[in-house]
């Protein structure tokens, strides 16, 4: 008991260094990660040497406590890994990653096995030890740290795409690691045969396994915390504990990979719970994350770098040769795997194209850690493995992790910069340009006026004036020199502009209650598509992902589906309810985009940028504007009551922004704020639930609006009804085609459709009926119809049309002329 203040006391001086070393890497402008390795290794180095002097007071018991820290493997993995993994995927795009993937799981899977047989391959043949020792080594040595590498990026401020790709290969590649290091250290525990198939059916059950961990437990979390109404302190608790849960459950009970678990957790929390969760919740639920990581992950550097001293006391000549190989043969097969098979991936067309810029970085960035350092520990404290062994590994993975970190590390700024990463592109710096000019020539103006408020003589005024003026010329003169900026560049530059300030009026109304989460998430992902299509592919790109977005989706049509087989139409009533609202907001982001493209693209881009894009983006509002147009001639009152909940909510949001603006100007208190809150609450949840849409697709309401049914009695009008089967048909849809058999005739209940005959196509409405003369003649169909918007129909298949016409003669006329007169007077053979 009384050591338990020793450990606490070094565990917050530790802490208490680490963070003075951020403000510390920052000034001299070194890795901060790097930082905090040397100082452990220092600690280290005192501890060796003073750990055992007495009477040196608070210093020997700081001294003491550092030395009594047993850092061992289990220590890293369960408290430390499943923090630093959840922490480092939590901010991953999974968008992004997903469009990366196939390089990234090359680079994860097929890179780490080839990078460790190269290492294994080429030790044995240098050292003395078995071939599985040395696997076992290349194993570990190939494991690149999520932690080191997303830390050193972040500091470098490298490109999103090149960090993803390495931030993404060092998650899973821990993952790989561990599993062949598991597989690998049974073999050298027990001394038996591993068979490539086994060892590859286990790394795969291991690695899935992981992955359906993770996505399960987080799938729970994330619908706990939706159920749940803003209750931050409880929904980040949830995720912290789902990070731990992940990683013991997977690892410790199910024996599948802990890592795959919670990146796979992180992944799902940050796609599928960032819109579960409220914003202002999410923003705090990232910085407690941060918060933690950066506790963990000083600790962990300084606590592996305290091991250093110790585990070099063996390192000699020998060591010193063998690690050098294992810095060329490692870096070589990763250079391999970057620059042989990666662009094979692109080739055949798996994956975008990698720069050689790019390239390079990604190559020397691969640094190694935390994970090999606890893996090579889990080793070194195994007491089944020989003395011989157990020092061999510690030290050389020691060496090379100390290697990549104070080599590669300091030296990827470099590289970076080198390569002008880190620069503006043309297009941004021309738009730098404008908005300096813009503000430059503003503040300039203003200068007097403000010497004159503020008491300054006029000539500091002029002075200030004049070196605004310097600036501003230099600016123009960069201006003058980029004004041939090709304007295809330009409108790219734009659009990305214009989709990303989409993309954030998306997020507010989210924010505001306008949009729910899950329709908040399919209008993210909208404006993200035609963002990737205008970035890979430019306007073309754009054209095309706008016309598949106008369409209808998979699960649109398989909704539809639904209805006509099994007559299910609550999955379509949400599909058409949800195109209702997503139009509807998308139609009301269009219209504050063109105002925004008026206001501000031309002044940054170019008038001629400006006329282009506002050409588009009217055109791609009246397209909005049909497609709502269509739903609302069909839906009218549905419609109406959607248009007054947005009205509401509105006036809610006028409301509720009053009343801050109140307690902001400290003229209501808290008590009063509280209580306005209150009500304000309760009517916003009243309008959260939005109506279902009744389709209105039953038979008999249908067979009522149909004339032709008219004067039969409401006997036979329910018997008829039960024959027919209502279908709703969506705008442009061919109901049927020119040549094909006829199975079913239609009549039109509501809505219109297009006949296509010769010499001019027919137009048919409501209450008409098509569809019967390949029913009467037997004959394949004579023209092909199309949907002109919503119609609802009621289908009479053949074996119904035949008992129909059997026993109702008036009908069979009726129908029969119509086919006549359709026909030209040709009178069709009777069914
Ligand atoms: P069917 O031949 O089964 O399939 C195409 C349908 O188009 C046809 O039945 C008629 O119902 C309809 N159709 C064909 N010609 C005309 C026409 N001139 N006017 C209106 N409808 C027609």
């Amino acid at each position: 008991m009384h050591e338990t203040y020793l450990t606490v006391f070094g565990i917050t001086a530790l802490l208490a260094i680490t963070s003075l070393c951020m403000p510390l890497a920052r000034r001299l402008n070194f890795p901060f990660t790097v930082l905090l390795a040397a100082v452990g290794i220092f600690l280290g180095a005192i501890v060796t040497l003073f750990g055992d002097v007495e009477g040196m007071g608070i210093a020997g018991d700081f001294v003491r406590a550092l030395g009594d820290f047993s850092i061992t493997s289990e220590v890293v993995f369960f408290i430390f890994l499943p923090t630093l993994i959840f922490e480092s995927a939590l901010s991953i795009d999974v968008r992004r990653l997903l469009d990366d993937i196939a390089p990234i799981l090359l680079l994860a899977i097929f890179g780490l096995m080839i990078s460790s047989f190269a290492i294994g391959g080429v030790v044995f043949s240098l050292s003395n030890q078995s071939f599985v020792v040395c696997l076992l080594l290349g194993a570990i040595l190939s494991a690149t740290d999520p932690v080191a590498v997303v830390a050193i990026f972040k500091d470098l401020g490298a490109p999103k795409r090149l960090a993803i790709l390495v931030e993404g290969e060092s998650l899973f590649n821990d993952a790989t690691a561990i599993v062949l290091f598991t597989i690998l250290s049974a073999i050298v525990v027990s001394g038996a045969e591993a068979s490539l198939l086994s060892g590859f059916g286990s790394f795969l059950k291991v690695f899935l396994g992981g992955i359906i961990v993770g996505y399960v437990f987080a799938r729970i979390v994330c619908w706990i915390i939706s159920r749940m109404r803003d209750v931050p302190l409880v929904e980040i608790t949830l995720t912290l504990c789902l990070a731990y849960f992940a990683f013991v459950v997977a690892e410790h009970y199910l024996h599948v990979s802990g890592v795959m678990a919670v990146v796979t957790a992180a992944l799902v929390v940050g796609s599928v719970g960032r819109t579960s969760i409220k914003p202002a919740t999410w923003h705090g639920l990232s910085e407690v994350w941060e918060q933690i990581a950066f506790w963990a992950n000083s600790l962990i550097f300084v606590l592996a770098g305290l091991l250093v001293p110790a585990a070099m006391t063996t390192f000699g000549a020998t060591e010193f040769i063998l690690l050098a190989v294992i810095v060329v043969v490692a870096f070589a097969a990763r250079s391999l795997i970057i620059f042989g098979v990666l662009p094979l991936l692109s080739r055949f067309g798996l994956g975008q194209q990698v720069s050689t810029a790019y390239k390079t970085v990604m190559m020397w960035g691969g640094l190694r850690g935390a994970v090999s350092l606890a893996l090579a520990l889990a080793i070194y404290e195994n007491a089944n493995v020989s003395d011989d062994v157990q020092s061999f590994i510690l030290v050389l993975v020691t060496g090379f992790v100390l290697f990549t970190l104070f080599v590669n590390a300091p030296t990827m700024g470099f590289l970076i910069s080198g390569f002008g990463l880190d620069k503006l592109s043309p297009a941004d710096l021309a738009v730098r340009n404008r908005v300096m000019q813009r503000s430059l020539r503003g503040v300039k103006e203003r200068i007097g006026e403000l010497a004159n408020d503020l008491r300054v003589s006029p000539e500091f005024a002029r002075e200030v004036a004049h070196s605004y003026d310097v600036r501003l010329r230099e600016v123009e003169r960069d201006l003058a020199r980029a004004e041939n900026f090709p304007l295809d560049d330009r409108m790219r530059m734009a659009m990305t502009t214009l989709l990303t300030r989409e993309r954030q009026r998306y997020l507010k109304l989210y924010t505001q209650g306008f949009a729910s989460s899950a329709i908040a998430r399919r209008l993210f992902a909208r404006a993200d598509d035609l963002l990737d299509a205008v970035k890979s592919n430019g306007l073309e790109g754009y054209v095309e992902a706008l016309d598949k977005q106008l369409g209808y989706t998979r699960s649109f049509h398989f909704s539809m589906t639904l209805q006509r087989k099994f007559s299910y139409a609550g999955m379509l009533g949400t599909q058409l309810s949800n195109r209702f609202v997503i139009f509807l907001i998308t139609q009301m982001v269009l219209r504050e985009l063109v105002e925004y493209n008026r206001e501000r693209i031309g002044q940054l881009l170019g008038k001629d940028v400006e006329a282009r894009l506002g050409g588009m983006l009217e055109k791609r509002l009246a397209r909005t504007e049909d497609q709502l147009d269509g739903l609302k001639l069909q839906y009218p009152e549905y419609a109406d009551t959607l248009q007054r909940r947005l009205l509401e909510r509105t006036s809610l949001r006028l409301e509720d922004g009053d009343y801050s603006s109140l307690l902001e100007q400290s003229i209501i208190n808290a008590d009063v704020f509280k209580a306005v809150q209150k009500g304000l609450h309760t009517r916003c949840s009243a309008l959260e639930v939005r109506p279902t849409l009744d389709l209105g697709l039953e038979p008999e309401k249908l067979v009522a609006k149909v004339p032709f049914f008219d004067g039969l009695g409401a006997e036979k009008i329910s018997a008829i009804a039960a024959l027919l089967k209502p279908f709703l048909e969506l705008p442009g849809e061919r109901i049927m085609v020119k040549g094909e058999a006829g199975d079913a005739m239609y009549f039109i209940s509501t809505g219109a459709v297009n006949v296509d005959v010769q010499p001019e196509p027919v137009r048919l409405g409501s209450g008409d009926f098509f569809g019967e003369i390949a029913l009467l003649t037997d004959q394949p169909r004579n023209a092909t119809v199309t949907a002109l918007c919503y119609c609802q129909v009621l289908a009479l298949y053949t074996k119904d049309f035949r008992k129909l016409l059997d026993t109702h003669a008036d009908l069979r006329e009726r129908i029969t002329r119509v086919a006549q007169e359709r026909l030209g007077g040709e009178v069709p053979p009777s069914a």
